[in-house]
């Protein structure tokens, strides 16, 4: 490995002006595989480069177009047709609503996107050696020199020339950079052992940190106070209380926000003869009555009332809803059932509303209508 190849020939400058000169001659006397390196970003040094806008962006774009395209399809499957939820009565596919994930997406994707590009197609990673590093050229370009480096791979490379060029711009320094065999030589694993191992190691810090803080950590003193205080569990046997219970039963006499009690509870007669159907029989309170008569009521009385329970068995058939008795009875006295229930029939108090209560009598008046047609009805 005694044999050197020549990598590039590289000039140091002083001033900031003198390296925006040299890069402006450079450019202008033909060279395209040349290298500007400074110690931190020199303005205007792009424009006498004459580099053209980076192609970065275009990556972005597509990899940020991508990623709106990926999230409309993704909200579209979730919201469509995987999980569709009305919210608030809108349609499943609400694009203004998807617009801030939409959003987020995208800029994920780009990037994200954006950064492996970078990586993997502009600096080729996974190679990430460069014959200048570790040159005396980078060490002063890296402190307060400015450099330029010209390749020997350029089609009008030619040392002398170059020389000469470089000392008419006034250079401090000229020095040959040539490639390190053994790099060249090495052959590139697909990623460096080293790099695997740093990052399974800074991953299992990191999992262990969140694990310990969040499964240890927030278990001690002073997190845990909040939860070792004085209280009392809903089930919770009390010595305080003299019944034993720690869960108190409402003051007496105390009514829930919204609701009153029902005042008939034990006395069917007076119901019978006190509450009367607010409701008038219109096609949209009947409609109602359907509809909750068939969801509450027919599973035991059957969709016509006759007691043809669908429950085979598991539960008593109920008596017919067309009985003299119940078309004799008063809507306050059928209201009472669905109130209190009746000795195996649960009560329906909590289940409807009140209108859906009624609405529900004036469709078993229909249906008891239904089966007794009067004369007058035709
Ligand atoms: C779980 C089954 C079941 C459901 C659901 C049910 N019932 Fe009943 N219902 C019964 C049974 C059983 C009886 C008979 C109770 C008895 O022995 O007095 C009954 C009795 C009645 C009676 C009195 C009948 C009579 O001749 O004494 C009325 C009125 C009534 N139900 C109305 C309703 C209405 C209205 C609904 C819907 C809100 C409803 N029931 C829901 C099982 C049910």
């Amino acid at each position: 490995m005694t044999d050197k190849k020549l990598y590039s020939l590289t000039a140091v400058f002083d001033k900031p002006d003198d390296i925006i000169n040299a890069a402006e001659k450079v450019s202008d006397s033909g060279y395209t595989k040349y290298d500007i390196n400074t110690p931190y970003p020199v303005h205007g040094l792009d424009g006498a480069m004459k580099l053209p806008p980076s192609k970065l962006g275009y990556s972005a774009l597509v990899l940020g177009l991508s990623g709106t395209f990926a999230a409309v399809l993704m909200i579209y499957f979730m919201s469509v047709y995987d999980y569709p939820i009305v919210i608030g009565g809108k349609p499943f596919f609400a694009l203004p609503a998807f617009v801030p994930i939409m959003f987020e997406i995208t800029v994920l994707a780009a990037s994200i996107g954006t950064v492996l590009t970078m990586l993997f197609f502009f600096f080729k990673f996974p190679n990430n050696s460069h014959p200048l590093l570790e040159t005396d050229y980078m060490k002063l370009v890296s402190v307060d020199k400015y450099g330029v480096s010209i390749q020997a791979d350029d089609p009008k490379f030619n040392e002398d020339e170059i020389s000469k060029l470089y000392n008419d711009l006034g250079a401090s320094k000229i020095l040959p950079v040539y490639w390190d065999l053994e790099e060249v030589l090495y052959e590139h694993k697909i990623v460096e052992p080293k790099f695997l191992g740093m990052l399974a190691l800074t991953a299992i810090i990191v999992s262990g940190t969140v694990y310990f803080s969040l499964n240890k950590l927030m278990f001690m003193e002073p997190f845990s106070w909040m939860m070792e205080q004085e209280k009392l569990s809903p089930q919770q046997k009390s010595e305080f209380f003299s019944d034993g219970y720690s869960m108190r039963p409402p003051v007496e006499g105390a009514i829930a926000r919204g609701d009153l009690p029902y005042q008939f509870a034990d006395k069917p007669e007076m119901a019978a003869k006190i509450l009367s159907n607010p409701l008038v029989s219109s096609e949209e309170n009947l409609l109602l009555g359907k509809t909750k008569y068939n969801i509450y009521c027919s599973p035991c009385h059957g969709y016509f009332g006759e007691g043809d329970s669908r429950l085979r068995g598991q539960f008593p058939n109920p008596p017919s809803l067309h009985s003299q008795k119940l078309r004799d009875w008063t809507d306050g006295r059928i209201y009472h059932v669905i109130e209190v229930g009746q000795n195996v029939m649960p009560a329906y108090n909590t289940q409807m509303t009140n209108n859906e209560k009624w609405a529900t009598i004036l469709y078993i008046r229909a249906l008891q209508r239904s089966l007794n047609a009067k004369e007058s009805d035709l």
